[in-house]
């Protein structure tokens, strides 16, 4: 089984009904090739998108879930509300969530969980701090994380793997290709040895990915597409993306 290539963008706690013009100009794009395309806008714009963005090829996720289906917690959204608002991805352990919320590996199995209950895909987000990197234990932390984050049923219909090394986020920083391809070769290694299908597991590489460093990330073995945060906020630098990945 070979990966889904997906270019997926995390529009993070930006948007309003005023840019859903860039979300048509990258719905175009979905429409002309045959991998996926996701949006993760903020969740307040997930109907209004999926209702004038009407049968098309471009996907809606969300970014983040309660693990409960519903109840007593003033401010979260969970799974059934996105999926019923139109999304049928969710990202689950962006390292934002981690950090502002102190979101463990077990709050992100959990949320994996609902996500599946509820009928989407999750885009289950792993990544190291430069700390950890500058100390040898990429590999191990990644590990771990993905060990913790993702449960025992996650299948590559159900799942999508982002790697987001933190000090490549919003910093204009990219990984290069040699780190992505040390990363992303260990972590198929990993998912082949824990999935039946691992070797079909979509794996994302997100951390200031541009038009301009999109090509030589997206020729590596292992990375089947990204996870675009600040670049997928205009449709000018992200379809660029879109294509660029359509190429490769
Ligand atoms: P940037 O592309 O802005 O670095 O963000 C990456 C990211 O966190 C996507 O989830």
């Amino acid at each position: 089984m070979q990966p889904r290539k997906i270019a997926a963008g995390n529009w993070k706690m930006n948007g309003t009904p005023a840019d859903i013009p860039e979300a048509h100009g990258i719905a175009e794009a979905a429409a002309a090739w045959a991998g996926v395309t996701v949006l993760c806008p903020p969740a307040t714009l997930i109907s209004q998108l999926a209702a004038e963005v009407p049968g098309s090829a471009l996907k809606l996720g969300g970014q983040c879930c309660h693990p409960a289906a519903k109840g007593a917690h003033t401010g979260d959204v969970s799974a059934p509300m996105l999926a019923s608002a139109g999304a049928t991805f969710c990202i689950a352990g962006h390292s934002e969530r981690r950090a502002d919320h102190g979101e463990t590996d077990a709050d992100v199995a959990r949320q994996c969980e609902a996500i599946w209950a509820a009928g989407m895909t999750a885009i289950m987000c792993i990544g190291e701090t430069l700390a950890q990197r500058e100390a040898g234990e990429t590999l191990d932390v990644l590990a771990a994380q993905l060990d913790g984050s993702l449960p025992a049923r996650a299948t590559a219909a159900n799942t999508v793997v982002a790697y987001e090394p933190v000090w490549a986020i919003g910093t204009g920083r990219v990984a290069s290709p040699e780190q992505v391809a040390e990363v992303h070769d260990a972590l198929r290694a990993r998912l082949r040895a824990r999935m039946k299908d691992g070797a079909g597991v979509s794996l994302l590489y997100g951390g200031s990915v541009k038009a301009a460093n999109a090509a030589e990330l997206f020729a590596l073995e292992n990375a089947d597409g990204a996870l675009v945060g600040g670049a997928s906020l205009k449709a000018d630098d992200f379809v660029p993306i879109v294509k660029a990945l359509a190429a490769s």
